[in-house]
């Protein structure tokens, strides 16, 4: 099920079923990087932070989380990894750094565009004979190549809020083929507390950022559980304050570059969102989590 693309440096799997959101989330990251820097830094991490004494950076505070969340996990020499939503790559080049010996990492991810960045970054950093890159939609990991190696570690970071049900099925079903034994899965997301009592602080009728598909921590690992994995570890992380001040961090970068009226359309998606998840968060209806699991 997988092919090359032309001469796109990433290969492209194909699925057996359409999923109809993919587009909607295809447009929120169709802008160019460079925009994108100007609000969430030039790291590009795109999911939160953990802001330790004197740290102020979006870089610091995304690392130190990273790290936090792999520590949690105590993973050690993976032989394969695999990341989930790999936006433009910085993970996976902080992982191919981390795990230096580590000699395959696979990253996933629908859009295009990101990949074709992440791909160049990936190439500047002589990482690209260990690092590989799959235009795959989540619910399609198990026909990623090579499955006689399975994954020892996979992280899914910020990318599950953009799931819709069926593709968070896919994905926990397909890495339940494709993950080893033991081998750790890291989720790392935005969730709802109650899902069913949740009401929005503003008016909320339409789907920013392609974050439609409410979850509830218990729903993401409950589903996990089904499909053979272990939960070792769920907590609230970072927590509501280190959360409120990434969200008002990067509201700030923006406010710096744009005024209000004149922002990229899905960055200012993101900047009402992150007003209304403040709110949110603020009143324990959203908290950010860390998911470890382990395949059974
Ligand atoms: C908030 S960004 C997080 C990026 C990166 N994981 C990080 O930590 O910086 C979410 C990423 O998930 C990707 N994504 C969303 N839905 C996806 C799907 N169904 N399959 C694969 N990737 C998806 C998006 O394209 C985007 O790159």
């Amino acid at each position: 099920m997988a092919g090359q693309q032309g001469t796109e440096p990433f290969q492209v799997v194909h699925g057996s079923v359409q999923d109809p959101y993919r587009s909607r989330v295809e447009r929120v990251y169709e802008d160019r990087p460079e925009v994108w820097k100007k609000a969430i830094g030039d790291s590009l991490l795109f999911h939160l932070g953990i802001y330790p004494d004197g740290a102020s950076s979006l870089e610091e505070a995304g690392i130190c989380f990273l790290e936090h969340t792999l520590e949690l996990a105590d993973v050690e020499a993976p032989v394969r990894v695999l990341d989930v939503g790999c936006g433009w790559g910085s993970v996976l080049q902080y992982l191919a750094e981390r795990f230096a010996d580590c000699p395959r990492l696979d990253g996933i991810n629908i859009s295009a565009e990101q990949l074709a960045y992440a791909a160049a970054g990936i190439r500047r950093s002589g990482l690209d004979g260990r690092v590989r890159l799959f235009l795959c939609n989540a619910q399609d990991v198990r026909f990623l190549p090579g499955p006689e190696t399975p994954y020892d570690l996979v992280m899914a970071r910020g990318s599950v809020a953009h799931f819709p049900p069926a593709v968070l099925r896919g994905m926990a079903e397909g890495l339940a083929q494709r993950v080893r034994r033991g081998g750790k899965l890291i989720v790392a997301d935005v969730f709802y507390n109650d899902v069913a009592s949740y009401v929005s602080s503003i008016e909320d009728t339409v789907d920013r950022c392609a974050c439609g598909y409410r979850k509830s921590p218990d729903q993401v690992t409950g589903l996990l559980e089904e499909c053979g994995f272990l939960v070792d570890d769920v907590r609230v992380l970072p927590d509501a304050k280190d959360t409120v001040r990434w969200f008002r961090q990067v509201q700030a970068n923006m406010d710096a570059h744009w005024a209000a009226g004149e922002r990229p359309r899905a960055l200012d998606e993101y900047y009402i969102t992150f007003s209304n998840m403040i709110a949110a968060v603020e009143r324990g209806a959203v908290s950010a989590y860390s998911i470890i699991a382990r395949r059974g």
